[in-house]
């Protein structure tokens, strides 16, 4: 059985979770908007991956039985300067999260909770994968500059990203 304060930790991280699926709609809608197809696929993918983690969690709590409590999700921003200003964003968020995520193992390890101790582990490896996809993108972002015809192979590279995973 999971304690109390260990449930109502992993309940703001399907809310936090929820909220990056949220975020990254909006980012894909706002590319969709400016444009950019591959881009607002590979968000609306990541907006899915997202929704798949919040799921993750919500699973563990009814295996645990933990009491699921869902909270309002926090309005997401819904304008960005340029694609590169968007992918920085996401990289900002995702340090975010797996500071959220590193807390998240400080508390099961000071409720010397084990279970939920390994459950968090496939989220510090997703995390690590996390920041250096974006990171990978914001280099290349970096490498092409202002190059018109560059953006427009990174914006089809990321769009058929998007629709591998998908499939
Ligand atoms: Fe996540
Ligand atoms: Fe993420």
């Amino acid at each position: 059985m999971i304690s109390e304060r260990m449930a109502a930790e992993l309940n703001k991280q399907i809310n936090a979770e929820l909220y990056s699926s949220y975020l990254y709609l909006s980012m894909s809608a706002w590319c969709d908007n400016a444009g950019y197809r591959g881009f607002s696929s590979w968000m609306r993918v990541q907006a899915e991956e997202e929704y798949a983690h919040a799921m993750k969690f919500y699973d563990y709590m009814l295996d645990v039985g933990g009491k699921i409590a869902l909270d309002t999700i926090e309005k997401p921003q819904t304008e960005w300067d340029s694609p590169y200003e968007l992918f920085e964003a996401v990289k900002e968020h995702e340090l975010y999260v797996t500071k959220l995520i590193n807390d998240l193992v400080a508390v099961a390890i000071e409720e010397k909770d084990y279970a939920t101790n390994i459950f968090l582990q496939w989220f510090v490896t997703e995390q690590i994968e996390e920041v250096a996809t974006a990171s990978e993108i914001i280099d290349k972002f970096k490498m092409i500059g202002k190059n018109k015809e560059s953006f427009y192979f990174l914006d089809k590279e990321l769009g058929e990203r998007g629709a591998a995973t998908q499939a």
